[in-house]
C-alpha cells in the first residue's frame, strides 16, 4: 500500500504560511508516499490553489454530518470538496475534548464525508489515565468500533492512532507499545469492515518529528503519520516525508 504523511495544522496559519506549501512541493516533487496537509478551513481553497499540479493533497480538520442547512459556523463535507480538499480529519482528540464529540457523531461525520467523496481520517487514542489503568486496547477498540463506518474501504478510510498524552508533549509511547496498538487495530478493523482492513492506512500521531520518524515508520502496521507541530514547517515535514518514503 502507498503510505501517507499527513500534516494537521490545527488552528495555525495565515496567507503568509502558504510559502511552506510551495517549498514542500518543490523539495518533494515525486515522493514515494502520499503527502497531505490539513490547514484551517480559511486556508483550504488558497492552499489547494498553491498545491495544484503538485503531489501535495489538501484536507479539512472537521466537517458537519449534514450536507447543508442552519448550522452557523459549521462546514459540510461537500463544501470541503468544493474548496479543493480530498480528505478530512474526524474525531481528533482536541475536537472530542473541546467540542465533546462522541463516537456516534464521528461516525455520522465519517459517513457524510465518504458519501461526499472525501477520504475520512478517523482519529482514536487513549488518555494518560486510561493507559495507566491498562485500558488502552479497550478504549481504542471501542472508539474504532463506534466511529468507523461498517462499509468503509481501503480507498475511503484512514485511521490515525493518536495517544492523547503524546500530542504536543514531546512524549511518545515505546515502539513496542505502538506496535501492540497498531497490530490490535488491524485485527479489530478486520472485524469491523472485513478484508478491506488490510489496505487501510493506520497512521501513528503524537510528537512525530524528523528525529523519531524513521524508527516509528519501521514498526509493522504503521503506514504513515499524522503530524501536528512538525508539519508547519516544510523542512521538518519534508524530513518526515523523506523518512516515510525510505521506509
Ligand atoms: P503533534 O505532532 O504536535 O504532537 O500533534 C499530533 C496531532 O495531534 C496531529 O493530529
Amino acid at each position: 500500500m502507498r503510505k501517507l504523511a499527513a500534516g494537521n495544522w490545527k488552528m495555525n496559519g495565515t496567507a503568509a504560511s502558504l510559502t511552506e506549501v510551495s517549498a514542500l512541493a518543490q523539495a518533494h516533487p515525486a515522493p514515494a508516499c502520499d503527502m497531505l496537509l490539513c490547514p484551517p478551513a480559511t486556508l483550504i481553497a488558497r492552499m489547494a490553489d498553491v498545491a495544484k499540479g503538485t503531489p501535495v493533497m489538501i484536507g479539512g480538520q472537521d466537517c458537519h454530518a449534514k450536507s447543508s442547512g442552519a448550522h452557523t459556523g459549521d462546514i459540510s463535507a461537500e463544501m470541503l470538496l468544493d474548496s479543493g480538499a480530498s480528505h478530512v480529519i474526524l474525531g481528533h482528540s482536541e475536537r472530542r475534548t473541546d467540542h465533546a464529540e462522541t463516537d456516534a457523531q464521528v461516525l455520522a461525520k465519517a459517513e457524510a464525508a465518504i458519501k461526499a467523496g472525501l477520504i475520512a481520517i478517523v482519529c482514536i487514542g487513549e488518555t494518560e489515565a486510561e493507559r495507566d489503568a491498562g485500558r488502552t486496547l479497550d478504549v481504542v477498540g471501542t472508539q474504532l468500533h463506534g466511529s468507523v463506518p461498517a462499509d468503509a474501504t481501503a480507498a475511503t478510510l484512514v485511521i490515525a492512532y493518536e495517544p492523547v498524552w503524546a500530542i504536543g508533549t514531546g512524549r511518545t509511547p515505546t515502539l513496542a507499545e505502538i506496535a501492540e496498538v497498531h497490530a490490535f487495530l488491524r485485527t479489530r478493523l478486520t472485524a469491523r469492515i472485513g478484508v478491506q482492513a488490510a489496505g487501510v492506512r493506520l497512521l501513528y500521531g503524537g510528537s512525530v518529528k524528523p528525529s523519531n520518524a524513521t524508527e516509528i515508520f519501521a514498526i509493522p502496521h504503521v503506514d504513515g503519520a499524522l503530524v501536528g507541530g512538525a508539519s508547519l514547517k516544510a523542512a521538518d515535514f519534508g524530513a518526515i516525508v523523506a523518512a516515510l518514503s525510505a521506509a
